[in-house]
C-alpha cells in the first residue's frame, strides 16, 4: 500500500520535524511519512538534520525573490511534483500567501506553542509567562490568512510551575508537541479529519 506523502516546513532547530521523521519510518504516524523538508535558512540546524534522514530538502533564501508569492510558487511546483498530501508547518516563521493557503485548504497545518486564541504569532511563551497564565500548551490548527487564526484540531494543556522560566517551559511544551503532531498528522493519513466552517471532528479509525 503507497503511504500518506507529507512535507514539513521549518525554519529553526526541528525536534518537531526530528520526531515526524522518525515516527513516519517507526511506522507510528499512521503510514505518513516525510517525504519532504522546506526551508528558509540555509544555516539551520533543521536542514543537517533532514541530510542525515535522508529527507530532500527544498532551500530557498526569501532576499533572493521579488516577492513572498514568487517563492511559494516555487515550493508549490515541488509540493506538486512530490504529490504532498499534507503540509506540516512545524516552527515555520513566515506568513504564508494566499498562494500556498488557497492551494492547501483543508491540507495545510501548523502547530503553536501556546492555547489558541491566547498568545498568537511570535514569542508565545514568552507572552504567556509574562501575562502569568497559570496554564498553557500546544494548539495544531489549519492555517488560513491570518496570524494563527484557523480552525483547531487538537490542543494540549500544561501547568506552569510558579519558578518557570523560558527555557523550562520552552522544553516543556517541546515534550507535549512531539506527542501531539504525530498524533494529528496520523489522523489526517488515517482519513479521520472533518472540518465543518470552525468545527473540527475526528472520526473513529476505519
Ligand atoms: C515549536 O515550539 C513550535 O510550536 C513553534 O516553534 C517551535 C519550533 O521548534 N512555532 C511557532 O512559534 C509558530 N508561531 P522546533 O524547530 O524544535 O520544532
Amino acid at each position: 500500500m503507497s503511504h500518506y506523502r507529507i512535507a514539513v516546513f521549518a525554519s529553526g532547530e526541528g525536534s518537531n520535524f526530528q520526531t515526524l521523521v522518525d515516527a513516519g519510518k517507526a511506522g507510528l504516524l499512521g503510514g505518513a511519512k516525510v517525504e519532504l523538508l522546506v526551508c528558509d535558512k540555509p544555516e539551520a540546524p533543521v536542514v543537517k538534520r533532514a541530510r542525515e534522514a535522508c529527507v530532500p530538502v527544498h532551500l530557498f533564501t526569501p532576499k533572493s525573490y521579488s516577492s513572498r508569492e514568487a517563492y511559494e510558487l516555487e515550493i508549490v511546483e515541488q509540493l506538486e511534483a512530490l504529490n504532498i498530501e499534507l503540509v506540516v508547518l512545524a516552527g515555520y516563521m513566515r506568513l504564508l500567501t494566499s498562494v500556498m493557503v488557497d492551494k492547501y485548504a483543508g491540507r495545510l497545518i501548523n502547530i503553536h506553542p501556546s492555547l489558541l486564541p491566547s498568545f498568537p504569532g511570535t514569542n508565545a511563551i514568552l507572552q504567556a509567562l509574562n501575562y502569568g497564565v497559570k496554564l498553557t500548551g500546544a494548539t495544531v490548527h489549519f492555517v488560513d490568512g491570518g496570524m494563527d487564526t484557523g480552525a483547531i484540531i487538537a490542543q494540549q494543556s500544561i501547568v506552569i510551575e510558579p519558578n518557570a522560566t523560558v527555557e523550562s517551559l520552552a522544553k516543556d511544551i517541546h515534550a507535549i508537541e512531539q506527542e501531539l503532531y504525530p498524533r494529528v498528522v496520523s489522523w489526517f493519513a488515517q482519513g479521520c479529519v472533518v472540518i465543518n466552517d470552525r468545527q473540527v471532528t475526528i472520526l473513529p479509525f476505519k
